[in-house]
């Protein structure tokens, strides 16, 4: 199989590039990325010389590049986006520009050639939030976005639903907790406060810190995606989660506990603007079709994760100062 991986430069992407070419060594994947700020060929180097990898820069916008890539695989996986809610509060235009227009770039192109499998990663912020007492989203809730992020992935799984309802593009959706695990850019909560404790620096909880998330380890998330592409029927959304449903401030606490840190270190900052109150998803459907549930328990998850941030200092140190943007240029001439 020759798979089009989009986004496979960012934290989920190059987990399962690392995944699937570790389980089918001999399927071939072209990952094509923008590398913006989030895309990172360091997460990618122990397998840039795998002949059965390619790496293509640029943008699923583009649609002369996306035609000619398509042309050439069986499979789409989409997972470039723009992923951060806090910048799709300071500023959505590239959320609406890659999320929603480059989803519609990557439709055109699997339907003009031939209708190609197209998988489309997605996440729970679409159902909106939940009250402490609400039942967990599934496949059936209502789409209710409330950030301009959750807004623009939704915006997207309906195109890629009309896409299979109008065109018939045999497409399939996942719609997944909150991830956590190696290379995840220490802007999101759980690598932003291990490598803010590994510097010295406080961790800032916002509000009060009982905004609820489902954690799930990334490499769970792969074997999902892995069976949904083996097994899921065409057409059909699959929900994913990690039966891991945790108020911030116990993550923070947990952190703090795993590196041996003082509690002082927490800082209570102004809250997010229209901050989702809680997420929970009910995984039932994929677990009772496909066989499906996670693997990995939140404690063993979050060690290793604190783990790997602590033996890969170099990479966040990288990022958090900019420097690995002129690495590339050195590196790799772009
Ligand atoms: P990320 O921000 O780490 O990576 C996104 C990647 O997409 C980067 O490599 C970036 O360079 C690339 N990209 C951005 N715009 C592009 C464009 N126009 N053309 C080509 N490439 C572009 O994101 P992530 O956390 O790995 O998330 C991957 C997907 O999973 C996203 O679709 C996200 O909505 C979804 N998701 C994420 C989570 C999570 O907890 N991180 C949970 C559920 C769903
Ligand atoms: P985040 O990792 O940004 O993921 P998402 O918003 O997609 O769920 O945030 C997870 C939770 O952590 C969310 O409730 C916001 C909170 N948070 C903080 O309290 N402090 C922070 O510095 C960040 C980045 C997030």
């Amino acid at each position: 199989m020759k798979l089009l991986v989009t986004g496979g430069a960012g934290f989920i992407g190059s987990n399962f590039i690392h995944y699937w070419l570790r389980k089918y060594p001999k399927d071939k994947i072209v990952n094509l990325d923008a590398l913006t700020y989030a895309g990172n060929l360091e997460n990618l180097k122990d397998v840039e010389s795998n002949p059965n990898y390619k790496f293509v820069k640029g943008d699923i916008c583009d649609k002369d590049l996306v035609n000619e890539l398509v042309k050439d695989v069986d499979v789409i996986v989409n997972f470039a986006a723009e992923s951060h809610v806090d910048r799709s509060i300071l500023d959505a235009e590239n959320f609406v520009r890659t999320n929603v227009l480059g989803t519609y770039t990557l439709l055109e192109a699997a339907k003009n050639n031939g209708n190609k499998r197209f998988h489309h990663i997605s996440t729970d912020e679409v159902f909106g939030h939940l009250g402490p007492n609400d039942p967990a989203f599934n496949e059936l809730t209502p789409y209710e976005p409330r950030s301009p992020y959750s807004a623009s992935k939704a915006a997207s799984d309906h195109l890629v639903r009309a896409y299979f309802h109008t065109f018939g593009l045999p497409v399939t959706i996942s719609n997944c907790s909150n991830n956590y695990g190696p290379f995840m850019f220490p802007e999101k909560i759980i690598p932003l406060f291990i490598t803010n404790l590994m510097e010295g620096k406080k961790v800032p909880v916002y509000g009060d810190g009982m905004n609820v998330r489902d954690w799930l380890f990334v490499e769970d998330h792969c074997q999902a995606i892995d069976l949904i592409l083996q097994k899921g029927k065409i057409g059909e959304t699959y929900c994913i989660g990690g039966n891991s449903e945790k108020p911030n401030i116990e993550i923070t606490k947990k952190i703090i506990e795993l590196m041996g840190k003082s509690e002082d270190m927490i800082e209570y900052v102004k809250d997010r603007l229209g901050h989702d109150r809680r997420y929970a998803i009910d995984f039932s459907k994929i677990k009772n079709e496909l066989g499906w549930e996670p693997q990995v328990s939140f404690e063993e998850g979050l060690k290793k994760t604190v783990e790997w941030y602590k033996n890969n200092e170099s990479w966040w140190k990288n990022i958090k100062t900019g420097d690995y943007k002129e690495y590339y240029k050195k590196q790799y001439g772009k």
